[in-house]
């Protein structure tokens, strides 16, 4: 009676598998890099940020071909509000695992959502040890993005710097094929300034390198009250591969934005709804209205208010 039960129970999970799909395992069927989806997906749906699509190309490319990297990749992408950040670690997503963003494999960690409260900072300090370590024992090609990496106490933060480095095992777990993505605004006025400047001189955005923003950006990070400790205690270490700066978006990406929204969500793209949506936006310097106040964020769901 308990063994015909038992194999009852084995013959309904066995059918509920199947339903639900195979599970997903760490092995090439369901990690699998795709260079040119990567390269594609940057030049065709990614808007304005030139310096970020080569520097995350190259980055991300030269790691996931690497079959003996030294240390984990880590990237920190800055820049204004709804310029793209969270945008592109899903793309980065898209083309190495198979199930996108719902993969177990990969980890996104808000500061406000997962880690609240200030006086349960120890506890938060061994839980995100153990799932970095846990993770990566189940899958060495783990992806962790944190967002809102300005607002991550700085005790936090240390918590997580062994994993960046290059020690070879910790407990008997390599994290050298791991990938850690930071996303933040810090620095994101200075960027902004920049940008502005090579405007004001009459130069093409697209002549802004990435040298030009390096610099200003450690600066900045260190000079800013609110992001600079944790910008120190990484870049003193040398744990961040790369800062990759998110230039503001201009009104001609914002435009493109709404046009690709309303392709996306099956609707026929049409100018003159997004011009009257892009002219209801808030732009900066005031008089010129050159750049958008909140990038392409909000789109999605303003767009609804002009289709006639
Ligand atoms: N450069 C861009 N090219 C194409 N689409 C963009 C771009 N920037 C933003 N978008 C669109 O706007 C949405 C919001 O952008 P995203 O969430 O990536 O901004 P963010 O930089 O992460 O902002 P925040 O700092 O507020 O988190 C995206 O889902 C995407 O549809
Ligand atoms: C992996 O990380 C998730 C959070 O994304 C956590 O809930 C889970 O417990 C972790 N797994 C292990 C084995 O540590
Ligand atoms: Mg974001």
């Amino acid at each position: 009676m308990i063994i015909e039960a038992g194999v009852a129970l084995v013959v309904a999970l066995g059918a509920f598998w199947t339903f639900s799909g195979e599970k997903e395992v760490c092995n090439e069927k369901w990690i699998n890099f795709n260079k040119y989806g990567l390269k594609n997906d940057l030049e065709t749906k990614l808007y304005g940020q030139h310096i970020a699509a080569e520097v995350i190309l190259k980055t991300v490319t030269g790691f996931m071909e690497n079959k003996n990297p030294k240390k984990p990749l880590v990237l920190s992408l800055h820049g204004w509000t709804g310029t793209g950040k969270t945008f592109v670690s899903q793309l980065i997503a898209e083309n190495i695992y198979k199930k996108k963003m719902k993969c177990s494999f990969v980890h996104l960690f808000s500061v406000t959502t997962h880690f609240p409260l200030k006086a349960h900072i120890d506890e938060y300090k061994t839980q995100l040890q153990e799932w970095i370590r846990g993770n990566v024992s189940i899958c060495p090609r783990s992806m962790f993005i944190f967002d809102e990496m300005d607002k991550m106490p700085l005790e936090l933060i240390d918590s997580i710097k062994p994993y960046l480095d290059f020690s070879d095992n910790l407990d008997g777990v390599s994290y050298r094929q791991a990938i850690f993505i930071f996303l933040s605004n810090a620095g994101g006025k200075m960027i902004n300034d920049v940008t502005m400047k090579f405007w004001r001189d009459g130069k093409e955005r697209e002549e802004i390198q990435l040298k030009d923003l390096e610099t200003v950006l450690s600066q900045s990070v260190f000079n800013n009250e609110d992001s600079g400790f944790w910008h120190t205690s990484l870049i003193d270490k040398k744990l961040v591969d790369f800062f990759v700066p998110f230039l503001p978006l201009e009104y001609k990406h914002v435009i493109q934005c709404g046009l690709g929204e309303m392709a996306r969500q099956g609707l026929t793209p049409d100018n003159n709804v997004i011009k009257r949506m892009a002219d209801d936006l808030i732009f900066f310097p005031k008089e010129e209205r050159v750049f958008s106040d909140q990038g392409c964020k909000l789109i999605a769901n303003k767009l609804h208010f002009y289709i006639p």
